[in-house]
């Protein structure tokens, strides 16, 4: 199995910069507590990070929804929480890739009782039409059809993570 380029990483970087920009200038004043979802976002994590010009702190939740398998099981478990309290905090999730939205969903809604100041979501890509719950991502880069990706954090099975640029899986 191979990986065909979809996006390629001066793409992704042209538009992680964008990103970056947007948010130092909608967060100018604040301090921003970036929160990314292991493990498929540690790449946009970082190299969004280097776009925001602001103070800034990380921390990282993990969860599991997949398995192995391609398709989504529903079923969102944290494997890691927070580390930091969030209560009056300027908070942004770091997602790799929303599909069903399910696992979004449920990390916003544990987010959201702990009361932070705001809550957004930076994603690097957006499956089209397969979002099964209502979503509001206010920063996102890409839209990509169906089809499973991998690449730049986005693993298959595992594997696949450390590819520069997002590919689609081929036989
Ligand atoms: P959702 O709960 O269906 O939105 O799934 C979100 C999570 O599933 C992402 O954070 C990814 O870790 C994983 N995922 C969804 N689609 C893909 C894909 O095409 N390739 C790799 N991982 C994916
Ligand atoms: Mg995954």
């Amino acid at each position: 199995m191979s990986a065909k380029p979809l996006i390629t990483a001066e793409e992704i970087d042209r538009e992680l910069a964008e990103m970056g920009k947007r948010i130092t200038e909608d967060y100018a004043g604040k301090d921003v507590l970036l929160v990314g979802v292991l493990r498929g976002a540690f790449m946009v994590m970082a190299d969004l990070a280097r776009h925001i010009h602001l103070p800034c702190e990380f921390d990282f939740m993990a969860v599991s929804s997949y398995g192995a398998s391609t398709q989504t099981s529903g079923v969102v478990r944290i494997l890691k929480d927070l580390d930091e309290e969030i209560a009056g905090r300027h908070v942004v999730i770091v997602e790799d890739i929303i599909d069903s939205g399910l696992t979004l969903n449920y990390l916003i809604k544990s987010l959201k009782v702990r009361k932070p100041a705001s809550l957004e979501v930076a994603a690097l890509l957006l499956k089209e039409g397969v979002q099964r719950a209502p979503l509001d991502v206010k920063y996102s880069a890409f839209t990509v059809g169906p089809e499973f990706v991998v690449g730049y954090g986005l693993d298959y099975a595992g594997r696949y993570r450390n590819l520069p640029y997002v590919g689609v899986m081929e036989p």
